[in-house]
């Protein structure tokens, strides 16, 4: 079972409250999380990409820095770790990302992925004139899959005549192409995104659900093995869940309920305004899922509150859920929590008896 960090790659990380840990990203901060992260033998990192915050009283997002550059970086400051980097596809062209991958590649061979962004909040892309207009979310995975098949052509055979709706190339080239095979992951929650995954990805996220409940996102995973099952290619399933852990699980509790207390309510409105965006949504999609009310303050993001003992068999649970190939985690405070991970939690997980020793 492997196990990744999504690193805080933007302020404050995925709590949008007052009352979290407050903090702006920084390379020093991300090379301490992705270099502990490998130190407890964890296996992948993943950068996202946020082009444009939610503003409140806690600038949410506002401050993020760029996901291949910040990667690229990390690549040269670690030895093993597995890194991702996101492309907002509307923002980079297949050519130029393909060789951007090739190179960080070079930095760090066999080590770099990317993780497909098709775009769900339209002011990302409004403010730099790159949106194509609101008839995108019906067909933002159509253009997702000539995007992987450029850069697929390019990484494979050195060159690409590439001829799409969206993509034409014309006697593309890309040298040096990668030392070996540069994985994608998507995290597409819809129905025709993790159809797109399970054509053209290695590994897809799916969302946790729910607070302590560790298993219930196992229909999604369900969903996403069905889709899998029709190209007949293997596609794990990554999943995604926020620990915030203590000693006892009382003192793990308050924490939790004074984030949620200290809600950021202008920026989680701004979030819902651009969720509600995406007029192509399904019921499972991401946007439908920002916009539950209850979804607020994490995102909505599968959480896991209590003592190091509760989130280890909670954690354990969750790999145990069928499909499962890994599970991603986030912290309230990266440094502590992925210390926490490593040296409290990781050590009682029945589903990582195969890692680092406890310091
Ligand atoms: C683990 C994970 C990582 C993601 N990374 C990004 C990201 O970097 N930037 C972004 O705009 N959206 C990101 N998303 C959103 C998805 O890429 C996707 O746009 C969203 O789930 C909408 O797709 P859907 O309608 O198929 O659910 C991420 C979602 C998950 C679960």
């Amino acid at each position: 079972m492997d196990m990744g960090v999504f690193i805080p790659i933007g302020n404050n990380g995925w709590l949008i409250s007052k009352a979290s840990p407050q903090y702006k990203p920084s390379f020093e901060l991300n090379r301490t999380v992705v270099q502990k992260a490998e130190e407890y033998g964890f296996e992948f990192a993943l950068s996202m990409v946020k082009l444009r915050g939610f503003g409140g009283e806690t600038e949410f997002w506002d401050y993020n820095l760029e996901s291949f550059t910040l990667m690229s970086a990390l690549a040269a400051v670690t030895t093993k770790i597995k890194l991702f980097a996101s492309s907002a596809i509307l923002t980079l062209p297949p050519a130029l990302v393909a060789r951007m991958a090739t190179t960080i590649d070079n930095v760090a061979p066999g080590r770099f992925g990317i993780n497909i962004v098709s775009g769900w909040a339209p002011n990302e892309y409004t403010q730099m004139g790159l949106w194509p207009g609101d008839a995108y979310f019906g067909y933002r995975y159509d253009y997702a899959s000539e995007y992987c098949q450029v850069m697929k052509e390019l990484w494979e055979t050195g060159q690409s005549d590439f001829k799409g709706k969206y993509f034409t190339m014309d006697d593309c080239r890309l040298q040096p192409t990668p030392t070996s095979k540069i994985e994608i992951v998507a995290a597409g929650q819809s129905d025709t995104g993790m159809a797109f995954s399970s054509t053209y990805a290695d590994y897809s996220f799916v969302l946790g659900t729910g607070v302590n409940t560790p298993a219930a996102f196992a229909p999604t995973a369900e969903r996403l093995a069905s889709a899998a099952a029709k190209t007949g290619r293997d596609v794990g399933a990554y999943v995604l869940f926020m620990v915030i852990a203590d000693e006892t699980d009382e003192k793990a509790q308050a924490k939790w309920q004074s984030y949620r207390e200290g809600a950021d309510l202008e920026a989680l409105a701004y979030m819902g305004v651009q969720g509600a965006a995406d007029t192509a949504s399904g019921e499972t999609s991401t946007a439908r899922a920002i916009n539950l009310p209850e979804g607020a303050v994490n995102f909505n993001m599968g959480t896991i509150v209590g003592s190091y003992e509760t989130v280890a068999a909670m954690l354990d649970e969750a790999a145990a859920v069928p499909h499962v190939k890994g599970i991603m985690l986030t912290f309230d405070d990266f440094v502590i929590g992925i210390d926490q991970f490593g040296q409290r939690i990781q050590p009682l997980m029945t589903s990582r008896r195969v890692a680092v020793p406890a310091q």
